[in-house]
């Protein structure tokens, strides 16, 4: 499953991009509307710094502005992918943008049935929002898990998990087998973290230190420099 990050923020990008574990980002109006700056300027920048597909998402809610923002939007960059709400109008906006070779990610994709029009669509990404299906106390595992089923196996729209609150419904999004997650910076750096994994790089580093002369062979070996032999 691939990883993308959910967020407005250069910034926080730019720090989680150094991992090399992202392969695209999501914005939405609401993440960009929290960033001071041109939100041009700002989803050319995050298209860079992930080098892969970064959701822009339309504004207008009739197929005509949703097709003049979309193009508009896909002029900015070549990763451009465009974000559009699920809705008849958002429909078909998507099969005219798809038919003009522009890539897009239907938001707000709540059901099964709702994804099987989006991929009927052309839709490249189906965006299913777990957390807030959770907040609605509708168990989005299901949700997710329903429309992974109906969209079958040999399915070209690919299923985004989005709306992500804990390292957990990236896993449980996996298991499930949607393509991609795109997740917030806070839910990335919570899923680095376990007790035992700081507790062996102390260990380790603990040991290592017990032997003040392996500390100086390993800097002898650095100061060689040569260029590994492969
Ligand atoms: O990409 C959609 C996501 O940003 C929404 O997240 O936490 O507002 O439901 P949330």
């Amino acid at each position: 499953m691939k990883l993308f990050i959910d967020t407005g923020s250069v910034a926080e990008v730019e720090e989680i991009a150094a991992w090399g574990v992202l392969s695209g980002a999501t914005t939405n109006p609401t993440l960009l509307s929290k960033e001071e700056g041109d939100p041009g300027d700002i989803l050319r920048r995050i298209c860079e710094l992930v080098d892969g597909p970064t959701s822009a998402e339309v504004v207008s809610t009739e197929p005509e502005g949703m097709v003049a923002e979309g193009r508009a939007l896909a002029r900015l960059h070549p990763h451009v992918v465009v974000k559009v709400p699920f809705s008849a109008a958002g429909l078909t906006a998507t099969r005219e943008l798809t038919s003009e070779g522009i890539r897009v990610n239907m938001t707000l994709v709540f059901s099964a049935t709702q994804a099987l029009l989006t991929a009927e669509a052309g839709a490249t990404y189906v965006s299913c929002f777990m957390g807030r299906v959770d907040d609605i106390s509708v168990d989005s595992a299901a949700v997710v898990g329903e429309i992974v089923d109906a969209l079958g196996p040999d399915r070209e729209a690919q299923v985004l998990a989005a709306s992500l609150r804990n390292p957990m419904h990236a896993v449980t999004a996996a298991s499930l087998g949607c393509e991609v997650a795109t997740v917030p910076g806070k839910v990335l750096k919570q899923m680095l973290v376990h007790p035992l994994t700081e507790a062996g790089i102390e260990r380790f580093a603990s040991d290592w230190q017990s032997r003040p002369e392996f500390g100086e062979w390993l800097q002898g070996l650095v100061s060689q420099g040569e260029p590994v032999a492969r």
